[in-house]
């Protein structure tokens, strides 16, 4: 008999093809949310699981299936699980690193990019018929050519926007808890500073850390105020670590000049004020949003769910 397993939502056909070789696969739902009432329910027999970051993988959903065995999360990200509840009871979880990194980076530098150059704002100005010709002063952005670039964590993503970043001939600074070998601050030109130096020298300031207690609100008013009055901030990494109401009170007030926000505090709800302002520019936590990536996080994910349920070490435990 094949181990039931839970998978919370469709994913991408091959990776079902896959998954229904080894396994008996109960798909929660297709193109919704799935309730937690929902998911507590659906749990209940199963020996696996394979979650989305969005779903709230807490104490309960454990408790609700007793025979679980594993969580194999689709996300590099795992704070939607209670890994400590699951180390306790003996639940193995598992997540998607390395497969993200180059894609995560590329979309990070396409939001700096787009807040410096204000692209989203210009091509709906262009839209809405108003470019009458060309002007000095039409559209002005942010340099980022020889500008200063903050990195706070230095993980695989951060390495990956910091290799990028010598393109744009930048001074990279890095905040991490561990500090990298003299070869690697050279091969990534990146040079290791306290995080208050980083916010107040930074042209742009990107977020790569994991959501821990500590990095909860890493960002409130008082690091916004320590920032330039011309920075950009851009978070890619989860949106608890950004106090979105003191950050939308900073750019209303031009206390910095602009961010990027691929992730909220309260996902899929964003701060009202935002929405509303010309200086920052929003994307639907899409990260890691290439058709290649998103099946190999699923086809990975599948791979560490098919391990775990049939005797092997799946490759990514946390
Ligand atoms: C995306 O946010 C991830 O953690 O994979």
């Amino acid at each position: 008999m094949k181990p039931k397993v839970l998978v919370t939502r469709q994913l991408l056909p091959e990776v079902h093809v896959f998954l229904d070789r080894f396994l008996e696969v109960e798909t929660g739902v297709t193109g919704r949310d799935l309730p937690h009432a929902e998911l507590l329910q659906k749990v209940k027999e199963k020996a696996g699981l394979l979650s989305l970051l969005v779903d709230d993988v807490d104490q309960e959903v454990m408790e609700a299936a007793p025979g679980l065995k594993i969580v194999a999360n689709c996300a590099v990200g795992y704070n939607n699980i209670d890994i400590t509840y699951a180390r306790r009871k003996g639940i193995l979880v598992t997540n998607t690193p390395g497969v993200l990194t180059e894609t995560t980076a590329d979309l990070t530098w396409a939001l700096i990019l787009a807040v410096a150059r204000r692209i989203p704002e210009a091509e709906r100005f262009t839209r809405e018929g108003k470019f009458s010709g060309w002007e000095l002063d039409l559209m002005l952005g942010q340099e980022i050519t020889e500008k200063c670039l903050g990195i706070i964590g230095m993980g695989r993503i951060g390495k990956a926007v910091a290799l990028r970043a010598q393109a744009f001939r930048m001074n990279t600074l890095y905040f991490d808890h561990h500090r990298l070998s003299p070869e690697e601050e050279k091969h990534y030109a990146a040079a290791y500073a306290p995080f208050l130096q980083i916010l107040s020298q930074a042209d742009i300031l990107t977020l790569h850390t994991t959501l821990t207690e500590e990095t909860q609100r890493l960002i409130g008013r008082k690091e916004l105020e320590a920032m330039k009055t011309s920075a950009v901030l851009v978070n890619v990494s989860r949106g608890p670590v950004v106090d979105e109401n003191a950050l939308a009170e900073a750019l209303e007030k031009g206390i910095i000049w602009g961010a990027g926000l691929d992730v909220y505090e309260r996902e899929p709800a964003i701060e009202s004020r935002l929405l509303d302002l010309g200086n920052v520019v929003l994307l639907p936590h899409i990260g890691s949003a290439s058709y290649d990536t998103r099946l190999k996080m699923a086809m990975t994910a599948a791979h560490n769910l098919v391990a775990g349920l049939t005797g092997k070490t799946p490759p990514n435990l946390v």
